[in-house]
């Protein structure tokens, strides 16, 4: 059986106080009956305080949101996979389509990245998913399948089992529109086929598939009980601590 896992991706909201608050709000929600693992991928800036809050619950794990290619030096402005370890993250988000598209993050640098998470023994949180022109056009699934052979799959057996999956259409991202229970199984059951085809079965079975768009308490529960769907990545509906506990209730 795979864990659900339930990740709140922050963006680049809260400042220094809210995101205290925040972050202890949800860790006072987390109990040890909570069954779904709750990842919070926070600003860079706050990861070393709130990892501190993670130590006592052992449930809630930290991710940043990004990560330079390289591995260090005269890089102005970057953060290093590496700094982030030291930090006390234990994940990073790679490819979310707001690095494809405001900051050009084509499948080859993203590969990059995916290798310098992996070797800090950091976990990679990958992203993929459509827009919706490739939706309508029918090119959904040739998208997911290049963001995935180029970004991920050059990773080995050993590798790929650390890493987590997040299909995030880009249409249902911000906007209020969800992908249907049956789009999100349509698409998660693609992708594991697709990790079948190069990984194996055994593999596959044991890879988390995250769906994110749009996820609220609302529709949570129709969308995590879909075989393929282990959880969600949730943006909005994570900087509030009521919302976002109720999502993490419906994984559970
Ligand atoms: P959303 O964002 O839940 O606000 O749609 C999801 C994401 O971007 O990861």
């Amino acid at each position: 059986m795979r864990n659900k896992i339930i990740a709140g991706n922050w963006k680049m909201n809260l400042d220094w106080q809210e995101a205290m608050e925040l972050g202890n709000k949800v860790a006072a929600y987390v109990e040890e009956s909570t069954k779904a693992e709750v990842i919070l991928a926070v600003p860079f800036l706050y990861i070393p305080v709130l990892s501190e809050l993670t130590e006592e619950q052992p449930k809630i794990s930290l991710a940043a949101q990004n990560c330079s290619e390289y591995r260090k030096g005269a890089y102005t402005g970057e953060v290093s996979a590496s700094m982030i370890r030291s930090a006390g993250a234990k994940y990073v988000i790679v490819g979310h389509s707001e690095r494809r598209k405001y900051f050009n993050e084509g499948n080859d640098v993203l590969a990059e990245k995916v290798r310098r998470v992996l070797e800090n023994d950091l976990q990679p949180v990958y992203c993929c998913g459509e827009t919706l022109e490739e939706r309508n056009a029918a090119n959904h699934f040739d998208v997911v399948t290049t963001q995935l052979e180029t970004g991920l799959f050059h990773v080995n057996d050993d590798g790929i089992d650390k890493c987590i999956i997040a299909y995030e259409p880009v249409w249902a991202i911000g906007t209020g529109v969800n992908a249907s229970p049956e789009q999100a199984q349509e698409m998660h059951h693609f992708i594991r086929e697709l990790v079948k085809s190069k990984y194996g079965n055994h593999l596959s079975d044991k890879i988390s598939i995250l769906y994110g768009g749009s996820v609220t308490s609302e529709n949570a529960e129709q969308l995590f009980k879909c075989a393929d769907v282990d959880g969600g990545l949730v943006g909005g509906a994570s900087l509030k601590a009521i919302e976002f506990s109720e999502i993490i209730d419906a994984a559970s």
